[in-house]
């Protein structure tokens, strides 16, 4: 006892002098976005029903009924419009004629919900799924949330903000190997040493879209992204009067003159759809 005490005495008072206070960076949601073709002649026609039971089982909400804000637990149905190819060839994400969003805190609920959907398709139908994780965010600061987030779109109904779009995207073995220090740089302007702005960055150049566009960003549930996965799944919505301005976000975000974070970045295909209500819809 005696031993012990004079032992820790000093351990105890030099853990006195330091904060413990690491910033968590545990998921704080699961999600995944379900990919398939398929039309009413392939798809077992219990399926949509088989689909809204188990949402009710599960206790998701229909985001097409969002009003300000991501609900704890739901689910949302996307209608292909188009898909452009990316450099990273997809076919399950391209060719998807479908795509069904399900986000809720814990992975089962998550996992379940993908298992139950791939059942309900049958055996024909083999869904390319895009899994991830929300967590906090890494670079930003109270004052690129002031600029970046404060301010955001949050979801709105499906009426209001029928569009969507997936961009999933990883980068480089080049990224990766850069301190974070360094990688943090690529989402703030660079200036001369004049103070003239040499580049956008990551965060001014997509500004435009800062009003507008709903961004939601998974990354993979593992430390490192395991093989045939991306590094980010980043979907978004917005108005019909605010898709050219989506496209123009993206596009300053591509420049690399303007961002030269995109140097590092391989993109997945871009997949567009519409936001419907029903499961009948997604084939209407
Ligand atoms: C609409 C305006 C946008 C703003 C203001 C914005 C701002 C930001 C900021 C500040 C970060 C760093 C987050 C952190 O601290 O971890 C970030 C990350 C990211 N953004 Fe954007 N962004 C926008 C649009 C877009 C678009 C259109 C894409 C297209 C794919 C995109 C893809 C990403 C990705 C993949 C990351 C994660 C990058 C990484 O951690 O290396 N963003 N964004």
């Amino acid at each position: 006892m005696h031993w012990t005490y004079g032992y820790l005495g000093p351990i105890v008072l030099c853990m006195g002098l330091r904060a413990n206070d690491v910033r968590s960076t545990e998921p704080i949601r699961n999600g995944a976005y379900v990919c398939f073709k398929g039309s009413p002649n392939t798809i077992p026609a219990t399926a949509g029903a088989a689909v809204l039971a188990l949402t009710d089982r599960l206790e998701l909400r229909n985001e097409f009924d969002s009003e300000g804000g991501d609900p704890q637990a739901s689910y949302a149905y996307l209608r292909r419009v188009m898909a452009t190819p990316g450099e990273i060839p997809d076919d399950g994400l391209e060719q998807a004629d479908v795509m069904l969003h399900v986000a809720a805190p814990s992975p089962g609920q998550v996992a379940e919900f993908c298992n139950e959907l791939e059942r309900f398709l049958g055996p024909q139908i083999k869904p390319r799924v895009l899994r991830g994780v929300v967590r906090p965010l890494s670079y930003t600061g109270n004052a690129m949330h002031n600029f970046s987030y404060a301010h955001r779109v949050l979801q709105q109904p499906g009426t209001v903000m029928p569009n969507a779009f997936l961009i999933p995207v990883s980068k480089t073995p080049g990224w990766w190997e850069k301190h974070w220090m360094e990688r943090h740089t690529y989402f703030l302007p660079r200036y001369d040493d004049e103070g003239r702005v040499l580049h956008e960055g990551h965060a001014l150049a997509a500004a435009a879209g800062i009003p507008c566009l709903l961004r939601r960003t998974y990354k993979p549930q593992a430390e490192s992204t395991p093989a045939g996965q991306y590094d980010f799944v980043s979907y978004f919505e917005c108005a019909n009067e605010d898709v050219p301005t989506f496209h123009s976000v993206c596009a300053a975000l591509r420049d690399t003159e303007r961002n030269p974070e995109w140097r590092f970045v391989r993109e997945g295909p871009t997949w567009q759809g519409r936001r419907v209500a029903t499961w009948d819809e997604l084939f209407g």
